[in-house]
């Protein structure tokens, strides 16, 4: 893109949405406008501030960009896209940033209008807030999705972009939130039981860190250790006997993936776990 292209309007002054306008502002680009929920929202105004622009109305807030962001709930995409649509430029690219959203998002804008360009970016990145988002991006892994220009602009942010069908999106998604999500979740499980036995959380960071850069390293498989490797049932019999109740579906179905990776079958185990695969017979080994 040229550099009297690149003007870009922000729908969604939230965490992500400014994060890419910042790093966008530092790749020489123009923050014509920022549209929120209304002009006067605290994080409009708060977003404006931050990227040296103007709050508007989402559908004015398209005239004279290049780029449209819109980083709005992913359920908001859809009516966002029509309400901006009037102000849309012709050749104008417009790109979302969910990762629960394909292109098919774009359809009832499409059938409105022709010349307008689309496309998705979802960084593989958490961003907690826009500064601390802005220094997560470099390195990041993103998948793009639509326009060509969506990959050159990942890469000048300092992503790393992949393509991604539609058709993968849903798994893609899945797995995005197990690696996020779901992580912190189970670490929130970490939290309870070392408050019940008074040891730091802290503590566990070490572990818990070492625990991923083994994984990415040398591979799930080849990173796990402890009692389902080692096929010591006592161990996770006492585990469960010891575990509050309610703690113990999570210990079980995370045993069971372990014992998956063991890529072993061990019958005691899957009684003890309670395994759910014994039950779809020998195919499902
Ligand atoms: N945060 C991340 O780590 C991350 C990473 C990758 C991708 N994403 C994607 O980025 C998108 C935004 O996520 P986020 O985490 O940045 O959410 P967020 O911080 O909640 O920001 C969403 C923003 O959209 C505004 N908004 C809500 N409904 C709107 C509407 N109808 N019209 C205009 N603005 C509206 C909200 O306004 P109020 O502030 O007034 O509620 C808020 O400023 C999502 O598609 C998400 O999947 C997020």
């Amino acid at each position: 893109m040229g550099e009297q292209q690149r003007t870009v309007a922000l729908i969604g002054p939230g965490r992500a949405g400014t994060t890419i306008a910042l790093g966008l502002m530092d790749q020489g680009w123009t923050v014509v406008g920022v549209g929120g929920r209304a002009p006067d929202a605290p994080s409009t105004a708060t977003a404006a501030a931050c990227l040296a622009s103007r709050p508007a109305l989402v559908s004015e807030v398209a005239r004279g960009a290049a780029l449209v962001l819109v980083a709005t709930p992913d359920r908001a995409i859809e009516q966002v896209l029509l309400t901006a649509e009037p102000a849309i430029e012709p050749g104008a690219l417009v790109v979302h940033l969910a990762g629960s959203r394909g292109l098919d998002v774009f359809a009832p804008l499409l059938e409105r209008r022709t010349g307008v360009r689309v496309g998705a970016l979802h960084p593989l990145q958490s961003f907690p807030s826009a500064t601390i988002g802005l220094e997560r991006l470099p390195g990041a892994w993103a998948a793009v999705a639509g326009d060509a220009a969506v990959a050159e602009i990942a890469r000048s942010l300092g992503l790393r972009p992949f393509e991604l069908a539609d058709a993968d999106r849903g798994r893609y998604h899945a797995a995005a939130v197990i690696a996020s999500n779901h992580l912190v979740a189970l670490l929130g499980q970490v939290e309870r039981l070392a408050a019940t036995c008074s040891v730091p959380f802290e503590a566990f960071a070490p572990l818990a860190i070492a625990s991923v850069q083994n994984a990415f390293t040398l591979g799930p498989a080849e990173a796990l250790t402890g009692p389902v490797a080692r096929g010591d049932l006592a161990t996770v019999e006492q585990h469960l006997r010891d575990l509050d109740p309610a703690e113990r579906d999570a210990y079980r179905a995370l045993a069971r993936e372990a014992a998956r990776l063991t890529g072993r079958r061990d019958t005691g185990l899957d009684r003890l776990l309670g395994d759910l695969r014994q039950q779809s017979g020998p195919s499902a080994e």
